[in-house]
């Protein structure tokens, strides 16, 4: 069973391994831990599958809205609906504290992540042209309003 729970320091390693393997530009552990300890706008959830951390994602609370930073499974647990309670979970904890609406940037590539987002009613709002330094691949700012 999937379990959805706040990320603490001791998630931080095996977020971490998550991030490098999802990511072709990855968040340096420093930064996820700072996210944690530090940034007060900051909210961050982990799935755990029997204890094992097998997935994170999360946000930063701006005013009203909330900004999805990320969202990763690792690779053998993908498919299986994880990424899609960790999502459940964001939206949840986001109409909890009334904020407007979600908003996230995803490479135009990256079909699987948008199928995800439009499932869960986000809808492509614009382009950033070259937003991704290593490919040059524009990203879509999707937006979804409750
Ligand atoms: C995007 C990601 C988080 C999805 O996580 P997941 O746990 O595999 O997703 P789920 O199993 O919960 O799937 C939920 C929905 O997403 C969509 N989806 C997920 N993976 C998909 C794929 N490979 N192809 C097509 N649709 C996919 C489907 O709509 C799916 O619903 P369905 O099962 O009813 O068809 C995962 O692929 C991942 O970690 N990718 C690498 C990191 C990344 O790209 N993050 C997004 C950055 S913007």
């Amino acid at each position: 069973m999937i379990h959805i729970t706040d990320m603490t320091l001791a998630h931080l390693d095996r977020v971490y391994d998550i991030e490098k393997d999802s990511f072709t530009i990855p968040w340096s552990k420093s930064m996820i831990r700072k996210e944690i300890t530090d940034n007060k706008h900051a909210i961050y959830k982990v799935a755990l599958y029997e204890n094992e951390i097998v997935g994170y994602a999360g946000m930063w609370h701006v005013v009203n809205e909330g900004q999805i930073t990320n969202i990763a499974v690792g690779e053998g647990f993908r498919r299986m609906g994880i990424g899609a309670r960790l999502m459940e979970s964001l939206i949840a904890e986001a109409q909890e504290k009334e904020m407007i609406g979600l908003t996230l940037e995803v490479r135009v590539g990256n079909i699987a992540a948008q199928k995800l987002y439009f499932k869960y009613g986000f809808k492509a709002e614009g382009l950033r042209k070259r937003y991704y330094a290593d490919t040059g691949e524009d990203a879509v700012i999707m937006w979804r309003y409750f």
